[in-house]
């Protein structure tokens, strides 16, 4: 009997120890914010973060030392890549247009288009472990590229974040996963405008593009609203299930809505034709610095991306991707196309950059280690 008290006991140390260390990881968050829903197998501390830092720029961690995770993810971008598409170690292209690290703690689906993969763990193990294309190539290289982590550095650091627990890709991966979690951004102008109450924070031409953004001509707020600018979050408070994946109409290349071979979106996971084109909504902060634009990288400036949605979608009218996304059948009803001004472009744009936070572009915490 006192052996079966001694193992409740137990237990419930373990269990209050796992939530002490949630509870004491300093999310530096604004006040009133949300903290991210995170899994409980992965609880937060400094020194997971701290290692996954390190990880996350060692090129060891691919096969043959060329890449690391920051060669497809630059923090002055805020972590996205100026490339149409990222290479992978052997020179292999992604499928789509990196995507930024921004926020990723709150993101309900990962990648651009999936409605499975829900947590960083899962999807690191696409670059991690993927073939096809090969990203960092450890399929088939485990052995050797786990001795490399075997120094004094790294065994330190491994024992610091997982005491008593082996350098394996199980560790590594929640290390990463813990380093991704902690790249939050909610210090931008826009925010101390609107958090802060600081009415100097924003220029009058971006107040102004803020209420285009926000009003029901322009529609941006149905699908890039919400405190991270996009409909695709989900943490402690949130309650409704919102589905959010979208085709803007960027393509209809046989005229009944598909998009060009390389990726057609959702419909790739669900097989589902009304899934034709549908992505997520990214977040839209440091949007200024992640050029180029959309799953595939296709559109350059800001610009034209407000072209785009002012048109109600793209036309093509030669090439390949011939055909007319404003009439994509799947289009969602919100991208009906406006009327816009020089000048409210120019307005719109302002706000867009006032979303963009210096501090998480610069700040050392994210940065590459100096050893
Ligand atoms: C070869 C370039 C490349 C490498 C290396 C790479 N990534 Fe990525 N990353 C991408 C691309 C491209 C996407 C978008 C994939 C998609 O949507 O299908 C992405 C997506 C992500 C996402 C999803 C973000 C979101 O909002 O859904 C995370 C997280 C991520 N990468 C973290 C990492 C980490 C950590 C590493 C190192 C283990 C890594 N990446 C290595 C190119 C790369
Ligand atoms: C119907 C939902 C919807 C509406 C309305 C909408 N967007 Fe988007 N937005 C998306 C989706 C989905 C993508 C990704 C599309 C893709 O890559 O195919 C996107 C992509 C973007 C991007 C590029 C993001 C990146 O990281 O590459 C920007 C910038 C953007 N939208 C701004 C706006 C603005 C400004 C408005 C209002 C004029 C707006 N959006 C209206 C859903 C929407």
């Amino acid at each position: 009997m006192k052996y079966f008290f001694f193992l409740i006991c137990l237990s419930l140390l373990a269990a209050c120890s796992e939530n002490t260390n949630k509870e004491n990881y300093d999310w530096q968050l604004r006040e009133g914010f949300p903290k991210p829903t995170i899994p409980q197998t992965n609880p937060m501390t400094v020194e997971k973060v701290e290692l996954g830092r390190h990880l996350f720029y060692d090129r060891n961690l691919s096969f043959n030392q060329k890449q690391a995770c920051a060669d497809c993810h630059f923090q002055e971008l805020a972590f996205s890549d100026p490339r149409v598409f990222s290479l992978g170690t052997t020179g292999e292209a992604t499928q789509r247009n990196s995507l930024a690290l921004v926020n990723v703690a709150y993101n309900k689906t990962l990648t651009w288009a999936h409605n499975g993969i829900k947590d960083i763990e899962t999807q690191l193990l696409i670059p991690m472990f993927g073939e096809s294309p090969i990203e960092l190539g450890i399929t088939g290289n485990e052995d050797t590229i786990i001795e490399r982590f075997k120094t004094e550095h790294y065994k330190e650091l491994f024992e610091d974040a997982f005491p008593g627990q082996e350098i394996n890709f199980n560790t590594i991966n929640k290390a990463l996963a813990s380093f991704v979690r902690s790249l939050i951004s909610l210090n931008s102008p826009f925010d101390r405008y609107a958090y802060d109450g600081d009415d100097n924070a924003l220029s009058e031409s971006a107040i102004r593009g803020m209420n285009l953004f926000f009003s029901e001509k322009f529609e941006c707020h149905h699908c890039h609203g919400g405190f991270n600018f996009t409909q695709s979050t989900f943490h402690e408070k949130q309650q409704i299930d919102r589905r959010p994946f979208h085709n803007t109409g960027m393509y209809n290349v046989n005229a009944q809505g598909a998009y060009p071979e390389r990726d057609n979106g959702l419909f790739e996971i669900t097989l589902d034709p009304a899934d034709h084109g549908r992505f997520r909504a990214p977040t839209l902060r440091n949007i200024e610095v992640t050029a180029p634009y959309m799953h595939d990288g296709s559109i350059k400036t800001l610009e034209e991306v407000i072209d785009f949605y002012a048109a109600g979608g793209q036309l093509i009218s030669d090439g390949p991707n011939q055909g007319d996304g404003r009439a994509n059948p799947h289009k969602s009803p919100f991208v009906k196309g406006f009327e816009i001004s020089e000048q409210e472009k120019a307005d719109l744009i302002e706000f867009l950059r006032s979303l963009t936070d210096k501090n998480f572009l610069e700040n050392p915490k994210h940065a590459a280690p100096s050893q």
